[in-house]
């Protein structure tokens, strides 16, 4: 019989955290009488046990703004915590320590709200120590596998779309080649969903190499019929053939960072074109800012659900969205995967109808 739940948030943040945090805090409480604590700063505040006992008022206003109350903290494995003790570095497995957290605070269920590394850490928390969790995926890549849609990735999309609309009428202005760099890791899909949205001319993806010969030549074709601008929307996981993942810089954890990326294109592009082009990277605007209507829905409906498969003693299980339904499936099925984009598939498809090159 569940009486008590606790609930984190993981990973990068994205706007809609609140939002899900406020329905599973909301769910609980009202529908099932159950207890709900908060663990600040994700797995981090599970091992240093800093938590709080949430009631309904501590989600109050908070449907609509970004960020999360409950902090988080991006790129910490639970499994191997770097300690610093006086000056020397040590990596420890504190797993332990979330297990004697849980166990101290009699929790029937984890809900934990994050991304891919988030689950693949709950699917060894699952495995290894036998605590019962359930997932809720978010990210602003959309690159969860097993979920149609994560929550924050269509306020990304929005916040690029808004860039690229902005971007438009100096490219024209000045007759440049204007140069969007958006976040997306080793997925393309904000930048194939906001360059579709926003009218971008070529749109670079980690999952299509590109050759910057035919970049080129897109923009002399634009240029031959009567446009003297282009806008270039490029992941910062793009890469051009044959140098596969030259920019992606491993931090050392299972996690990349990408530097340059369009800093690259830009050199090269000035080398092969002698035009002007002129960078924009959005960073963490994407990261930032309430949620829109869209996921605000999205990330009640996951994080309502959530409650609901707890309160159905469906553990171990990520809340997913299919074919816009909201069903569950096991975390262990999703652990260690990625949603990339498909190169045959429609989105990629629509974007060639309408004259996109994607460099290749
Ligand atoms: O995973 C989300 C993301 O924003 C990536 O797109 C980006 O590369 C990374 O996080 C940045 O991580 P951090 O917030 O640790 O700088």
């Amino acid at each position: 019989m569940v009486k008590r739940i606790g609930v984190m948030t993981s990973g990068g943040d994205c706007p809609g955290l609140n939002t899900a945090i406020r329905a599973v805090v909301k769910s609980a409480i009202n529908n099932y009488g159950y207890e709900v604590i908060g663990f600040r700063d994700g797995y981090r505040g599970l091992i240093e046990n800093r938590f709080l006992k949430m009631k309904s008022s501590d989600v109050s206003g908070i449907l609509d703004r970004g960020g999360t109350i409950l902090g988080t903290i991006n790129r910490y494995n639970p499994f191997a915590v770097t300690v610093d003790r006086d000056g020397e570095k040590t990596v420890r497995d504190m797993s332990d320590r979330i297990v004697e957290t849980l166990r101290m605070h009699d929790i029937d269920c984890l809900v934990v709200i994050g991304g891919d590394a988030t689950i693949r850490y709950a699917n060894k928390l699952i495995e290894e120590k036998g605590l019962p969790i359930v997932a809720i995926p978010k990210t602003i890549e959309n690159d969860i596998y097993g979920t149609d849609m994560s929550f924050g990735f269509m306020t990304a999309v929005d916040t690029a779309t808004q860039a690229i609309d902005k971007l438009h009428s100096t490219a024209e202005s000045h007759h440049r080649i204007m140069i969007l760099e958006v976040m997306g890791r080793l997925s393309g899909w904000v930048a194939l969903e906001a360059g579709i949205a926003g009218g971008a001319d070529v749109i670079l993806i980690p999952e299509i190499p590109y050759d910057i010969n035919k970049v080129a030549r897109a923009i002399f074709e634009r240029r031959n019929a009567g446009k003297s601008f282009s806008i270039i929307v490029m992941s910062e996981g793009a890469k051009p053939k044959g140098s596969e993942g030259k920019n992606n810089v491993s931090n050392g954890d299972n996690s990349l960072s990408f530097n340059g990326t369009s800093a690259f294109l830009a050199k090269e592009l000035e080398r092969l074109t002698s035009l002007e082009n002129r960078i924009t990277v959005l960073g963490y605007l994407q990261r930032g800012g309430d949620p829109s209507p869209f996921d605000r829905i999205l990330a009640t409906r996951l994080g309502a659900s959530a409650v609901n498969i707890i309160a159905k003693g469906e553990f171990n299980r990520m809340v997913c969205v299919d074919h816009e339904q909201i069903k569950s499936i096991p975390i262990k099925e999703v652990a260690g995967k990625f949603r990339t984009v498909p190169t045959n598939g429609e989105m990629v498809q629509i974007a060639r109808y309408m004259g996109v090159s994607f460099g290749d």
